[in-house]
């Protein structure tokens, strides 16, 4: 809190300060309201950072207050309207016809007659077909003695709104028989916002503050003409206090996720890879064997940075560029087309983490190792509930000597069980730069549908050629965005990274370890074990 008068004074906003010659010791927001001229919701919103201030304090109370409608006014004005007809009858019998006037209107009559029926003041017949109304003994005795009580309760209070609480027992329960009548009386609630000014706010009120010369804002006028320099500005109160928001940081439960996987991928003894976000054509496309014209390379699917990067060695270049053009030395008859190295040059944002595992193999040659990589990747896509343009991508690799297709699905069923998720099932797909491929999908119990998590392969002969390669690499891909999903039980990606995520919720929610069942435990019988292990790996 601001201690300094003058510095509280020129911290107010334009509203306070509108506000402040208006506050006395006690008032209300309706008192302020119409002496301001400001709108309720203005007085509010300054009543708010004075209270926040400790500049005022706000309390409020409530009154039950009895009003009138139309019935109820005209019942105020000329008495109530079945004490008006009883009251014309003591002259003698009167028609329906002869008792209507404006005061009188006949819907009104007939709801009087019932009431006076009931209390036994009138009686009505028909006289040439007419309905005529006569007085009672008992009628006459209510006029004459005066003893129609609800009437009482109209002669007595004239002044409306009434405080309903001020009333003795009889009258509530006039006030309640008579609010059954339509649009008569209605015991209403009335919150009242009561004001009350702090030490700190009768010392500001008796400084006499003047504040014609406090600007709100900065202008580019004022900055050209150099007019700033002569001008008092409002100041930032940053003492001010506001809400707490989170009483300590932490994990986004999406990172979370990645660090589950991580864990599963180094209990698996897997080693941690790690490249660039911005990536050459060449190691994201080129060098996998990814042909110059897949449509990959095309601008709706992938980020240009709009310059270009190094190629690598020229020897791996040439290599590279035979692979695509002629197929090399594989065997393969290559795309038959010219390899531009212009267009392997191109920077872009990385479309798949295998562009790091080929720089890492590139690197290794023909030494085994198990690798992963938990990276951003980048896809210039229409962003729905299970796309964002930027998304977390799982990627591994084995390379050993006699892996097979068995190990890849082995892999892929260990990994899922480590999840766990049991139910999964495999289906061919296509990859430039893998022959055969599998996805692997696994079943959403409770959205009861197949979702695909896993694409994968073994490195064909022409990806793996410029590097010399002879042994085999069994290669996947995971999207680690959904494993996220996944684990937070979660449909929607946008509920669970960017702009729209509940704060409340990443500020509070931790994300779900997965457990091992008993049944997908038996981790050894389906891991690769093909003459690769942990300490195996290249130096890196
Ligand atoms: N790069 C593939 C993808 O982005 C995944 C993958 C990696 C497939 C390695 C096969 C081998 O979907």
């Amino acid at each position: 809190m601001l201690t300094n008068i003058q510095e509280t004074a020129n911290s107010l906003s334009l509203l306070e300060r509108k506000l402040l010659p208006h506050l006395k010791e006690q008032t209300t927001v309706s008192e302020l309201v119409a002496s301001s001229g400001l709108q309720e919701v203005e007085v509010g919103r300054a009543l708010m950072w004075l209270g926040n201030r400790d500049i005022v304090s706000t309390q409020i109370s409530e009154k039950e207050l009895v009003v009138l409608f139309e019935n109820g006014q005209l019942a105020s004005k000329f008495g109530l309207p079945e004490f008006r007809i009883l009251k014309s009858l003591t002259s003698g019998p009167k028609t329906i016809s002869e008792l209507e006037s404006d005061t009188l209107p006949r819907p009104e009559i007939m709801a009087c007659i019932g009431i006076l029926k009931s209390k036994q003041a009138a009686n009505i017949e028909k006289v040439n077909g007419d309905m005529q109304l006569s007085i009672t003994p008992a009628g006459n005795i209510l006029i004459q003695n005066n003893l129609y009580e609800p009437q009482h309760f109209f002669d007595k209070y004239t002044t409306f709104p009434l405080d309903f609480l001020a009333l003795n027992e009889k009258e509530r329960e006039i006030v309640f028989e008579l609010s059954k009548r339509k649009l008569m009386v209605k015991v209403e609630t009335q919150k009242t916002t009561n004001v009350t000014l702090q030490p700190l706010g009768k010392e500001l009120i008796a400084a006499n503050v003047d504040f014609s010369n406090v600007e709100e804002q900065l202008t580019d006028t004022m900055l050209k003409d150099g007019s700033w320099k002569e001008k008092t500005f409002r100041t930032y109160d940053v003492r001010s206090p506001v809400p707490r928001v989170a009483v300590s940081g932490r994990r986004h439960p999406a990172r979370e996720a990645n660090n589950i996987i991580r864990d599963i991928y180094l209990q698996m003894g897997f080693q941690e890879m790690s490249g660039p976000w911005v990536e050459t054509c060449f190691w994201c496309m080129d060098s996998m064997w990814i042909p110059q014209d897949h449509p990959a390379r095309d601008v709706q699917d992938t980020f240009f940075i709009g310059k270009e990067g190094d190629l690598p060695n020229p020897e791996l270049v040439e290599k590279v560029k035979a692979v695509h053009e002629t197929g090399g030395n594989t065997g393969s008859t290559g795309y038959q087309k010219p390899w531009d190295p212009n267009l392997a040059k191109q920077l872009i944002l990385r479309t798949h983490s295998t562009a790091t595992s080929f720089r890492y193999l590139n690197d290794l040659g023909n030494k085994d190792g198990k690798y992963f990589y938990v990276a951003n990747v980048f896809r210039n896509e229409a962003v729905d509930t299970t796309h964002l343009a930027e998304f977390v991508q799982a990627e591994g690799f084995v390379i050993g000597d006699n892996l097979t297709l068995s190990d890849l699905m082995g892999f892929i069923k260990e990994f899922y069980a480590r999840l766990g998720i049991t139910k999964i099932r495999f289906k061919p797909t296509y990859n430039p730069y893998t022959e055969p491929s599998l996805e692997a999908h696994y079943y959403d119990e409770k959205k009861g549908k197949w979702y695909a998590l896993i694409n994968s392969g073994i490195f064909r002969p022409e990806s793996l050629a410029p590097y010399g390669i002879k042994k085999t690499v069994i290669a996947w891909g995971m999207g680690a965005s959904r494993v996220a999903a996944l684990l937070n039980s979660k449909n929607n990606l946008r509920e669970l990274v960017g702009p729209t995520v509940s704060f409340d919720w990443i500020a509070n929610h931790k994300t779900p370890i997965p457990k091992l069942s008993e049944e997908n435990n038996d981790s050894a019988s389906r891991q690769p074990t093909a003459g690769v292990g942990t300490d195996e790996g290249g130096d890196y």
